[in-house]
């Protein structure tokens, strides 16, 4: 789904600012690790102000609710900086996992934290998440445009397999299907652990 249009909801300079101010408000220090952990309803409302300024189509509040409460197939997770349990929370994720199916719906770094691999580490954790629940291939749809968010997947082994006209109904943009097969085969997992190792290194020396 990455990201389904489900309602419209657009950033005012106001929130905007008041995201900053409050990240600021945090003590100064360089990122560290991401302590990736499952999202709570708690969670909710930071993961809501990194939405608000990662897409022009925001995802309401009861979405996330619902999500996390009611769609059983639904595995959401936060990303936080400094304090394992305490610290900002800078990035978001989720996947569907339908038996051997599974679907990316959301990633999201907030965006004073991107470019510094809390996306990668983030996305190598929903993959392992998918592997370990049985899922085989993975789907996600982003927008034609975001060349950012495909260079992540397809580093990641994902490929276009299709495009879906018009599915964004904010500006009619087209959407391109992205897929990666075979999780579970050795050739994949091989290449997910060469990731993750070159991952790591990249994180002990450039953070
Ligand atoms: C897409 C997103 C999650 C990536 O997270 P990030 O933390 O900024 O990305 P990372 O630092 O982990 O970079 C990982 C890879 O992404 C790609 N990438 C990241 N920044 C890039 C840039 N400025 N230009 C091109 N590719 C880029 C690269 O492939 C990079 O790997 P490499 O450096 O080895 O080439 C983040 O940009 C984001 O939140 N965007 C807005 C929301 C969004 O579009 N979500 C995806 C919906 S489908």
């Amino acid at each position: 789904m990455c990201r389904a249009p489900i309602t419209v909801k657009r950033t005012t300079p106001n929130e905007r600012h008041s995201v900053r101010a409050d990240l600021e408000q945090r003590p100064p220090g360089q990122p560290q690790r991401l302590t990736i952990t499952r999202m709570t309803q708690a969670d909710i409302r930071p993961v809501m102000r990194i939405e608000a300024l990662s897409f022009t189509t925001s995802w309401p509040p009861s979405a996330f609710v619902s999500e996390l409460s009611d769609n059983k197939l639904a595995h959401y997770f936060i990303g936080r900086v400094g304090d394992p349990r305490t610290g900002n929370v800078v990035a978001y994720g989720g996947i569907w996992v339908i038996l051997e199916d599974s679907h990316i719906t959301t990633i999201a770094v907030h965006p004073d934290f991107r470019g510094k691999r809390y996306g990668e580490e983030l996305l190598v954790h929903l993959l392992n998440e998918a592997i370990e629940r049985g899922a085989s291939w993975i789907t996600l749809e982003a927008r034609e445009t975001n060349v950012v968010a495909q260079n992540l997947y397809k580093k990641y082994g994902f490929t276009i397999v299709s495009t879906r006209r018009a599915y964004y109904s904010d500006n009619g943009e087209n959407a391109v299907v992205m897929w990666a097969g075979h999780l579970r085969g050795d050739l994949y997992r091989n290449r997910l652990a060469t990731l993750s190792r070159e991952l790591d290194a990249a994180i002990e020396r450039d953070r």
